[in-house]
């Protein structure tokens, strides 16, 4: 029997009147502790919170989550911004961070077709890079940066983002494939492994809720793995709005994964609640929306009706998590709290979103409250 941690009797009694009886100042409960039997629950955290620029986000960062992924910190152009040029200044404090705090650090991302410097598809005389060349510089990156963090790392986003969104291919059109054919990402895996052997391997995408990408993903994995190449797990981005993906959805795209062997985590989960011109589940980075007065509605707030339907979405989503919890490793936001999550910049700059459980003065909003019931509900005997 699961003994149930006094955090959790916390959330139980705000909705079991039998148990109200508890301290009334009581404190906000932690998610890592509500989920410690379940799975490590993580956030992206940038580099202004080991820095010292926001306390108050690093105190929280450091009480609620198990896990730490770097936000933009270990991406190639941070890590190797000019050939051979390295400063791990930022993934260092970030890695110390986590470290001292007791948090499992994630590694993102080895090889992705974003936020790599044109340098590292380029040859000479204007050419794309040889493929012997950009084996080189992968084998080169992959060791210097997962090598560095050897023993320290949990587990690595190898390869992120390879399967296309749409058309006849398996894999995306990207300078990777162009140049080094489908054997990219076995390539990028092995190197992966030889670097740091200890480290789990995943692979990271969005949209594999969506049927048809998820066949692709599901085929391309189960081709590593006949392989043998050395993988591990699968990262679902978690990039979700108010109704897509649906819960059978999630559902089945866990189950799927895991039934070719391979751990699943949920690795960038946020819930957006702001309009959109383009498809749900798309999460592209380099997608662009114009903006629109009716596309940024809750600038001064998420009204209350929007709250409750963030939170009964949390909670929908935490249940079908907790039901997969033998085969789901962690689960990250993208981001600790409301101010500091990218959905503000994208797909359209400079809105004000509400997708993550702390709003931006760091209170937790309705959904965490529905997110620990949840978890309190799950362990309860
Ligand atoms: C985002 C960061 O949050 C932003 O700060 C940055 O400007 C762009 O990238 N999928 C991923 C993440 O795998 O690396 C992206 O992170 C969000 C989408």
């Amino acid at each position: 029997m699961r003994t149930l941690p006094l955090v959790a009797l916390a959330a139980v009694s705000l909705l079991s009147p039998r148990l109200a009886s508890a301290p009334a100042e009581m404190e906000t409960p932690a998610l890592r502790e509500v989920f410690a039997r379940d799975f490590l629950v993580g956030a992206a955290v940038p580099a202004a919170v080991p820095a010292g620029r926001d306390p108050r986000v690093a105190a929280l960062v450091a009480r609620q989550f198990s896990a730490l992924t770097p936000e933009n910190e270990l991406k190639w152009d941070h890590v190797q911004p000019r050939p051979g040029e390295f400063d791990f200044r930022a993934a260092d404090a970030l890695v110390a961070f986590g470290e001292k705090h007791g948090m499992a650090v994630i590694g993102h991302t080895l090889v992705w077709h974003s936020q790599t410097p044109a340098w590292v598809f380029a040859g000479a005389d204007g050419k794309p890079a040889s493929a012997e060349e950009l084996r080189g510089r992968m084998r080169a990156h992959i060791d210097a940066v997962a090598g560095r963090y050897r023993g320290r790392i949990l587990g690595w986003d190898v390869v992120n983002e390879a399967v296309a969104d749409g058309g006849p291919d398996e894999l995306r059109d990207s300078p990777w494939r162009r140049i080094l054919g489908d054997d990219f990402i076995e390539l990028a895996f092995r190197l992966a492994r030889e670097a740091d052997p200890k480290a789990e391997l995943y692979y990271n995408d969005y949209n594999l809720e969506q049927p048809a990408k998820r066949k692709r993903a599901l085929a391309l994995l189960r081709r590593l793995k006949e392989r043998g190449a050395p993988i591990d797990g699968v990262g679902l981005q978690g990039h979700y709005n108010l109704k897509w993906p649906p819960a059978a959805e999630v559902d089945a795209t866990i189950r799927e994964f895991s039934a070719l062997g391979l751990k699943v985590m949920i690795t960038e989960l946020d819930v957006d609640v702001l309009p959109s011109r383009g498809p749900a589940g798309v999460a592209d980075v380099a997608r662009r929306e114009s903006g629109a007065p009716e596309l940024d509605p809750y600038r001064e707030g998420l009204p209350d009706e929007v709250q409750q339907r963030l939170a009964a979405r949390y909670a929908e989503l935490f249940g079908v998590f907790l039901r997969h919890r033998e085969s789901l490793g962690r689960v990250t936001f993208w981001g600790p709290h409301d101010g500091a999550s990218w959905l503000n910049q994208w797909p359209v700059p400079g809105r004000r979103n509400h997708p993550l459980l702390f709003d931006r003065d760091l209170n937790p909003k309705p959904a965490f409250h529905a997110v620990v019931a949840a978890g309190a509900k799950a362990a309860a005997p």
